[in-house]
């Protein structure tokens, strides 16, 4: 299966899930100068996309300070991070600001037990504080994280290139049924 790049977006911000953290787990906001431990989760679970240790500055400096309200960390009860997520933007995507969903990750130890949800839940929550709509860019064969995405309400942003291969191909591994639904319109 290939890995094709893939936008995913979401027009408005009403109705988002909420799913409540579990028992054992807590979610805290990122913390001043805690970039080495976004690092460790991420090379830790990161599966296509190299993590060097310069990534996390890359990615967020524009805007360092912004992480201290906009980004979170799961961690057990015991204080050990094992998650990230980062409710990010882009104040001009063609004249309009988007929230963006970013680096979504949970080390493979803690992966299948249902975490990802409620990290989401959280992470959209802020976005909902100072955003109308949002994106996220991602790749087809990362179909748990997908599947997170199209249960939260996004959609495939079909105006892409080779979009229509790449949702087919995700559809051929996934059911689910906004896939059905655009495979019905002939979308896909
Ligand atoms: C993305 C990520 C955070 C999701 O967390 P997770 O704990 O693996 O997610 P879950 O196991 O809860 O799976 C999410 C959903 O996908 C489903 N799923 C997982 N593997 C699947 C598969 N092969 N086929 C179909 N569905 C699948 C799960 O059943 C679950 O749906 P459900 O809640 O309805 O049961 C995690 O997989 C991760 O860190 N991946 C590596 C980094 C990455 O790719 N991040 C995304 C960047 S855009």
């Amino acid at each position: 299966m290939k890995n094709y790049s893939v936008r995913m977006i979401r027009e408005n911000m009403e109705n988002i899930p909420e799913f409540p953290i579990p028992e054992g787990f807590v979610i805290r906001n990122y913390r001043r100068n805690e970039g080495h431990i976004w690092t460790r989760i991420q090379k830790a679970a990161e599966p296509y996309i190299d993590i060097d240790d310069g990534l996390f500055d890359r990615q967020f400096k524009r805007n360092l300070s912004a992480m201290e309200e906009r980004s979170f960390f799961l961690a057990t009860d015991a204080g050990e991070e094992i998650g990230t997520i980062t409710a990010w933007w882009q104040p001009d995507i063609d004249g309009t600001d988007w929230g963006q969903i970013h680096w979504v990750a949970i080390h493979p130890d803690y992966q299948g037990r249902g975490l990802s949800k409620p990290m989401m839940s959280v992470a959209m929550t802020r976005l909902r504080q100072s955003h109308e709509r949002c994106f996220l860019d991602t790749s087809t064969r990362r179909i748990p994280a997908v599947k997170l995405y199209l249960d939260f309400g996004f959609t495939p942003d079909l105006s892409r290139e080779n979009s229509r291969e790449a949702w087919l191909e995700v559809a051929s591994v996934l059911e689910h049924p906004l896939l059905a639904q655009l495979e019905s319109q002939n979308l896909l």
